[in-house]
This record gives structure tokens, sequence and C-alpha cells, in this order.
């Protein structure tokens, strides 16, 4: 799997979004560490808060049907109907992937034609996670 087929199932599943408040389409496909992909699209809610991202929607996918090891995630984000465009991820999702993802994991940012590659101490540096609990 390169990053660009991996961002190219991202960019698919934005399909699914269901974004009748912001309009705004996003796509998230997860690579599992022995080469499974789970995707995820946003789907929001009329009381706003309930929204649940594109990514955290692939992690608890994954998640939920027992898989924990990944390698890479690809995300994109734009206007409903047009194509994908660079989205971050916010920082709820960062903090997801924080609990599940290793140094060597990849975040993927772009379009479905030029992948940027980030690691999530680019993104979340000097963060929060399970280790911080240990012998609490
Ligand atoms: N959104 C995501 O799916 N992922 C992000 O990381 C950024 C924001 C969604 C949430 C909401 O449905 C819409 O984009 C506008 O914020």
């Amino acid at each position: 799997m390169t990053d660009l087929e991996l961002m190219r199932l991202a960019e698919d599943a934005r399909a699914y979004s269901y974004t009748p408040y912001s309009n705004f389409a996003v796509g998230a496909a997860l690579l599992t560490k022995s080469g499974k992909v789970y995707t995820g699209c946003n789907i929001e809610s009329a009381s706003y808060t309930p929204t649940n991202c594109a990514e955290r929607t692939a992690v608890f996918k994954a998640v939920s049907e027992g898989e924990r090891d990944f390698a890479a995630i690809a995300v994109i984000g734009g206007p409903a109907g047009e194509k994908g465009r660079f989205c971050a991820p916010c920082g709820v999702c960062r903090q997801v992937l924080r609990e599940f993802c290793t140094s060597d994991f990849r975040i993927l940012l772009g379009t479905v034609e030029e992948v940027k590659v980030f690691t999530l101490e680019d993104l979340l540096p000097t963060s929060f996670g399970p280790s911080d609990l240990k012998g609490v």
C-alpha cells in the first residue's frame, strides 16, 4: 500500500460523510501494521457535540474489531461534493491517535496527488499519554 493509495481510500471514504451542518466532508484511511485498512468519515449530529471526526471513526472501527497496531493514517477534507484538500486532524483526534500510535506512526496529509508525511510528535508535541498513568 503506497501513501497515495491510502490517501485515495481516504478520499473515497469522504463520499459517506454525513455533514448536513458543516457541509465539510472528511475521509480517513487507517493502515494497520498487518496491512488492513479501516476507513472512516465524519458523522454530524443535530445537537452538534456528538459529531465524530473521520479519523476517530476509523480508529474506533479498527479498535472495536481488535486492531491496535497501526502504521499510518491518511486524512483529506473539504467542502462536500468537491475534491478533497489538505485537512489537518483536530486536537481531539490527535489525542486519540496518541493513545494507540507508536513513534514510527505516519500521518499523511494532503491531496490524492501529493501527500506530506508527519509524525505524531510533529502534530502533538510534549503530549500526555498512557505511560503518564503508569503506577497511579
Ligand atoms: N472534522 C473531521 O472529520 N476531522 C478533523 O480532524 C477536522 C474536522 C469534521 C468535523 C465536522 O464534521 C467537520 O469536519 C467540520 O468541523
